[in-house]
């Protein structure tokens, strides 16, 4: 899709927001809406500050991330209002937006101090974003019901908003492509870093999440949040959990890679990702997503029996016995949009065979998941089961010969069409 097209849908976009907005207005009796865009906290005891990236629902309006104490004033059968927060500072550059066609559906005013801005008459009025930012402000302080209303309208995307996925999974799988080279040439988890920011063109303070990133044994902590700077001796396996923000919406996708001397490794991520496939197949409206999750345990089992894993015991019993949720502890995925884990996805809580489950719902058109399989090798899990009544069933030597390439991932970002799926992801990857 053309940079034209995209920009002509975030029109379209912005006027579906206006018609989801007002309904969530009325139906809440509110006659307006301000929104904060909100602004980094300072460390405790210091006088630095945290990151920012900005809260949802400003985002979900305006795309801008970086943009602190700003405000936005939505008003059914009005024009938005956005006040942009331009100060007069010498220690930091004030940002600048560059004119787009979106903002000719916008009023747009500038406010040179952090604090609200001062309101036409706007009736009964809500207001959120960060407590922090909203001390003071007139009007009703995140209204819990109407922010599940708000929520709401994030969970079926506009055609801006595939869109824009689309492109921040074609951005992030450069990165993918350069980190699996760099890793295959023998570098370290900081330098597999660099070569990823390098091919995204995206810092990592600006990517959806801190970028996971385990070499060998590392790929088997779920978030491994460090980056070894030592080169492996030996270059067994890759794991990458990485996205890129565009406009901001968020990719998330992981990759995982053997090293040339790793032959059985190997053939378990090419199981995994058979597997993986046959999940994003199964996506489609109607389906429950706990499905997804539960059909993934069973390929979860089907791998362990082929690998030799686990013996003696068929499919049914290596879940119900709990042996598949050891290798593969947790939810399949979860609503992917302008934030990683986007919201609304739990209006039910998950059931106890997946208790950390994000996503509880029964699929729909427009919805975007993520579909994240894996199959891992984690000590602290393991131990009580190779010490446990059901040792019997389980492969020692191999399980410890696999513990060194620490586990597997594979996750994409799917659509749901009205027929069944798009997989973003392997569409950019083609
Ligand atoms: N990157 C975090 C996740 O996959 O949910
Ligand atoms: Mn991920
Ligand atoms: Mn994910």
């Amino acid at each position: 899709m053309s940079d034209t097209e995209l920009l002509s849908l975030q029109t379209d976009h912005l006027h579906t927001l206006q018609q989801r907005y007002q309904q969530a207005l009325d139906a809440h009796g509110y006659d307006s809406l301000l929104v904060s865009s909100g602004a980094a906290p300072r460390r405790y005891g210091d006088d630095q500050s945290w990151h920012f990236q900005g809260y949802g629902p400003f985002l979900h309006w305006t795309g801008l991330t970086g943009w602190e104490h700003c405000w936005l004033l939505i008003r059914p059968g009005q024009r938005p209002v956005l006040w942009l927060h331009q100060p007069v500072d010498f220690w930091h550059a004030t940002p600048v937006l560059p004119w787009e066609p979106w903002q000719d559906a916008v009023d747009i005013d500038t406010l040179e101090q952090p604090g609200a801005p001062s309101l036409p008459r706007v009736g009964r009025l809500a207001v959120i974003g960060d407590p922090a930012c909203l001390t003071g402000v007139a009007g009703d302080h995140n209204p819990v019901a109407l922010l599940a209303a708000l929520d709401e309208t994030r969970v079926h995307k506009t055609g801006y908003e595939v869109a824009c996925l689309a492109r921040a999974n074609a951005l992030a799988l450069s990165g993918h492509r350069a980190a699996r080279e760099a890793f295959l040439a023998g570098a370290s988890e900081f330098d597999v870093s660099l070569a990823y920011q390098q091919a995204t063109g995206q810092r990592e303070a600006d990517a959806p999440y801190h970028s996971i990133i385990g070499v060998n044994e590392h790929a088997g902590t779920l978030h491994y949040q460090y980056y070894s700077t030592d080169a492996p001796a030996q270059s067994r396996s890759l794991l990458i959990d990485a996205g890129v923000r565009f406009r901001g919406y968020c990719s998330d996708i992981t990759r995982t890679s053997a090293g040339p001397q790793e032959a059985r490794f190997a053939a378990l991520i090419q199981g995994l990702d058979q597997l993986q496939r046959r999940l994003c197949d199964m996506v489609a409206p109607g389906v429950a997503y706990v499905d997804i999750h539960r059909k993934a345990h069973q390929g979860i089992a089907a791998l362990l029996g082929a690998a030799g894993l686990v013996t003696g015991l068929d499919d049914d019993a290596m879940v119900s016995e709990g042996i598949t949720r050891v290798f593969f502890p947790h939810g399949i995925g979860h609503f992917l949009g302008v934030q990683v884990h986007d919201v609304a996805g739990k209006p039910v809580p998950p059931p106890t065979d997946a208790p950390f489950l994000r996503l509880t719902r029964t699929l729909e058109a427009g919805m975007v998941v993520t579909i994240e399989p894996g199959l891992y090798f984690i000590p602290s899990l393991l131990d009580p089961l190779l010490s446990g009544p059901l040792a019997g069933h389980l492969n020692p030597s191999l399980i410890r010969e696999l513990q060194s390439c620490g586990g597997i991932r594979i996750e994409d970002n799917v659509l749901v069409t009205g027929a069944g799926a798009r997989n973003l992801t392997r569409a950019g990857e083609a």
